[in-house]
């Protein structure tokens, strides 16, 4: 092949461009979802459905997204209120997607819960609410949109599964008085479930990613940055000096959905600022 050959890539200009792509956001009303959820809208998605309980909640973070400037004209955010820790729940929000859409491009699965208590006194009801939200949740809302994310996608334009982890669960994660043991297996064992439905759902043309954040500041992790010395002092400890930002989870959200990641599979990116290979999270 010649050299005037090997530089033609197909398109690059628009190597991101998620231009009228089908999108579905849990846990989409506020944190790292909301901010994802903007940039699947940015990026060119034509709807994009926000999930979460309250419903309260996600009619505003759909308002809030249907304000924005630089969507595409006629573009839409979708306001589905659901408890994703409800088989029965899952299968009406699977039922309200298909209402207004015939299929779905992108699932980004992100609706977590953690709970900090110290070893001897940890409870058991806790301990099975996070696992049960953070890892057999995920499994069942990606089953249940399966039929959706299968309906149109192609080995060429795979739809794409992207599961929120943690660097929780990658490293340990905190012990002693605030200990989250559950949240620190959850979150690994989401890894491991993306691995096995990349190999899983390969065939059926969806490929499935995790990502493992850092601090972000949100509602769940405000109260853990705090106990951890403050905002400031994680900063100082990571090591490009800073916490997550909107545009970071955004942006790897918007590359894993995008022509870009088109051959990642069954991966897990951390998104930490190299936090993680310090050990201490
Ligand atoms: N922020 C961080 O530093 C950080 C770091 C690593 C990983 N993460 C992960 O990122 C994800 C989002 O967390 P966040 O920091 O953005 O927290 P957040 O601001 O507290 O948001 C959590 C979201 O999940 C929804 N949610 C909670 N329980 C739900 C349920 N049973 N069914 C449906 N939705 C539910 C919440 O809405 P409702 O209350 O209305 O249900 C909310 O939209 C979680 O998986 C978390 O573990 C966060």
């Amino acid at each position: 092949m010649s050299a005037e050959e090997q530089v033609k890539l197909k398109d690059f200009g628009n190597i991101f461009s998620l231009e009228g792509k089908v999108a579905v956001v849990t846990g989409g009303s506020r944190g790292l979802g909301l901010h994802a959820a903007s940039g699947l809208l940015q990026a060119g998605c034509s709807k994009v459905y926000i999930t979460s309980r309250k419903a309260q909640a996600c009619d505003e973070a759909v308002a809030a997204l249907n304000a924005l400037p630089n969507k595409r004209p006629g573009a839409e955010a979708i306001s589905v209120p659901a408890d994703s820790a409800k088989m029965e729940e899952l299968d009406r929000l699977a039922a309200e997607i298909s209402k207004t859409t015939d299929h779905v491009d992108i699932l980004f699965a992100n609706a977590g819960a953690t709970w900090g208590e110290k070893f001897d006194t940890h409870p058991e009801s806790a301990f099975s609410k996070v696992m049960d939200l953070n890892v057999k949740s995920v499994f069942y809302t990606i089953q249940k949109l399966a039929p959706l994310l299968t309906a149109k996608a192609t080995a060429e334009d795979p739809s794409r599964v992207i599961i929120t982890a943690s660097v929780a669960g990658i490293g340990i994660g905190t012990i002693g008085q605030n200990a989250t043991p559950s949240y620190s297996v959850s979150k690994a064992a989401a890894i491991h479930l993306a691995k096995n439905l990349a190999v899983e759902l390969g065939p059926r043309h969806i490929l499935t990613n995790a990502i493992a954040p850092g601090f972000y500041p949100s509602k769940m992790a405000s109260g853990l940055i705090e106990l951890k010395g403050g905002f400031k002092e994680l900063e100082q400890y990571s090591p490009n000096l800073r916490l997550g930002r909107p545009e970071d989870v955004a942006g790897l959200v918007v590359f894993l959905s995008s022509r870009a990641s088109g051959h990642i599979n069954g991966a897990v990116i951390t998104t930490d600022g190299g936090a993680v290979h310090k050990g201490r999270l």
